[in-house]
């Protein structure tokens, strides 16, 4: 608050420097473009604990290697942010390091923060500035032995970090590398769409196919019809990204909240610059046989889901447009990894609510009422079904997720 009134008495002054070299931290134009660009890097979803103050740290996230806690970047001078500079900042951001020269886990995404303008970095820094300052000490490293030791991300940069601004292509439209810009930079949709190597890093030959994350899968997003978004318009993507929903797909899961915090705020010319740059991705990912209708698993599951699943997602698995997503044909239901399906199946989902679509439909949860295999065996069929295609889904993977997921039998 104290900033903002700041920023008013500045601002007078500011308007004409706000084009210059250096952005105007105080400038309103500044700050209101630094709040956008960090809704769009959705820098809050991970710095706020849940039910925490925004930006004070805290928010804990769950990486193959152990727990790491989002520090405090609220402008707190003694637990926060508030006695750095934009040096600093900046420093943090795009390469990594942070306060002191320590190296940051690829947790928080400077890997591809690197590709934002600096001056987009200075304007979510001047926000920053103007948020209410919370005093909360966050020890970030939980991680076991030895992946605490912060010396070992040299090596790992080395290996996986590519440092630099985003390059624009000069071949493509001034749309296309907008979208290019935000999807690999302040988005970072592929810090979750990207699959990881035992490392953690980028396999960046196989950019946008899909990986496992806080048990979901992030689907694959390249121009693969069955695999990808082959079959989504220009239209569709940004349907999707501004509200949750379209007419192939309803977002559940690490994906609903990106969309409530971040894409639903994205204006719409930015909304289909991403998608514009989307629909340029190049097919990938491999496709696999249908397994027959005459299998055991496939007649079990095909007798469970008239059952349990038909009611809301039809016979066909057409579902009902804007209410129970459609399973035949669906991309979602075609990944390599069953894990967002057997994630929903057991737990249940509700919808995202966005402004632009304000109530939820709900996916009841079935971990009461089906077994490991029963919960299997659906899942493979609704991948197998109506013409789907895709690896069957085994026990073990049901198993696995009935225990990661609290509160469940
Ligand atoms: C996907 C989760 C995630 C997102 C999104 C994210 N961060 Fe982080 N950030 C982290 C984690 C985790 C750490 C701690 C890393 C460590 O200690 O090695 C961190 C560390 C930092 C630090 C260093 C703070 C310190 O005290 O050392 C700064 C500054 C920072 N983030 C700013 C930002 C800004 C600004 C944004 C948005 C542009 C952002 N972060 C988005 C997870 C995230
Ligand atoms: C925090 C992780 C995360 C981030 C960041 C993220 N996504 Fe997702 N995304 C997911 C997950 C998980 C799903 C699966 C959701 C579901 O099962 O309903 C998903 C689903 C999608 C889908 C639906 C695909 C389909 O076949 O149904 C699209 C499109 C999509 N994301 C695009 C994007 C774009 C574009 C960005 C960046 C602007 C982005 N995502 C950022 C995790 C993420
Ligand atoms: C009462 C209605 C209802 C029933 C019964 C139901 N579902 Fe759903 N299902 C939904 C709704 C609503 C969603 C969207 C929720 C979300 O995405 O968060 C959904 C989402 C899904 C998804 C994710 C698809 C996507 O595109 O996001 C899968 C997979 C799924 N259901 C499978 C099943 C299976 C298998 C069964 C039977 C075991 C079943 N559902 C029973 C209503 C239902």
């Amino acid at each position: 608050m104290r900033c903002v009134l700041f920023a008013i008495a500045l601002s007078l002054f500011s308007v004409a420097a706000a084009h210059a070299q250096f952005p105007d931290k105080q400038s309103f134009e500044v700050i209101e473009h630094g709040g956008y660009m960090a809704s769009a890097a959705d820098c809050a979803a991970c710095h706020t604990a849940p039910g925490g103050q925004p930006f004070a740290g805290g928010g804990a996230l769950e990486t193959p290697f152990g727990t790491l806690l989002a520090p405090n970047i609220t402008p707190d001078v003694a637990t926060g942010i508030g006695a750095w500079t934009d040096e600093d900042f900046v420093n943090a951001v795009q390469n990594g390091i942070g306060h002191g020269g320590a190296h940051l886990y690829p947790a928080m995404p400077y890997t591809y923060y690197t590709r934002m303008t600096r001056d987009d970095v200075i304007a979510v820094r001047a926000f920053l500035d103007t948020v209410r300052p919370i005093r909360n000490e966050v020890h970030p490293n939980q991680l076991p032995f030895p992946f605490n030791q912060r010396e070992a991300m040299t090596g790992w940069n080395a290996l996986y970090f590519r440092p630099g601004l985003f390059k624009p292509d000069a071949g493509q439209s001034a749309e296309w590398n907008r979208g290019a810009y935000l999807t690999q930079g302040a988005e970072h949709c592929g810090l979750c769409h990207t699959p990881k190597n035992a490392m953690g890093g980028d396999e960046n030959s196989r950019d946008m196919e899909g990986s496992v994350l806080q048990n979901w899968f992030a689907p694959n997003l390249t121009g693969d019809r069955r695999l990808g978004l082959g079959d989504w318009t220009v239209e569709d993507i940004a349907l999707y990204l501004k509200t949750g929903r379209n007419r192939f797909d309803i977002a559940s899961g690490p994906m609903a909240d990106a969309v409530t915090h971040s894409t639903s705020h994205l204006t719409d010319a930015d909304l289909r610059a991403i998608a514009v740059y989307l629909k340029t991705l190049p097919p990938g990912g491999a496709s696999s046989e249908p397994l027959s209708a005459d299998t055991p698993v496939m007649r079990q599951g095909a007798a469970i889901y008239l059952d349990q699943c038909a009611a809301c997602h039809t016979a066909n698995g057409a579902g009902i447009v804007g209410l129970f997503p459609r399973l035949n044909g669906s991309s979602l239901v075609q990944q390599r990894d069953a894990t967002s399906l057997i994630h929903v199946v057991l737990a249940g989902s509700r919808a995202v609510a966005t402004d632009a679509a304000p109530t939820g439909p709900a996916m009841p949860s079935f971990a009461w009422k089906l077994s490991n295999d029963q919960v299997a065996a659906v899942v493979t069929y609704i991948r197998n079904a109506w013409g789907n295609a895709a690896p069957a889904a085994a026990d073990g993977a049901v198993q696995k997720l009935r225990t990661a997921l609290p509160g469940n039998p």
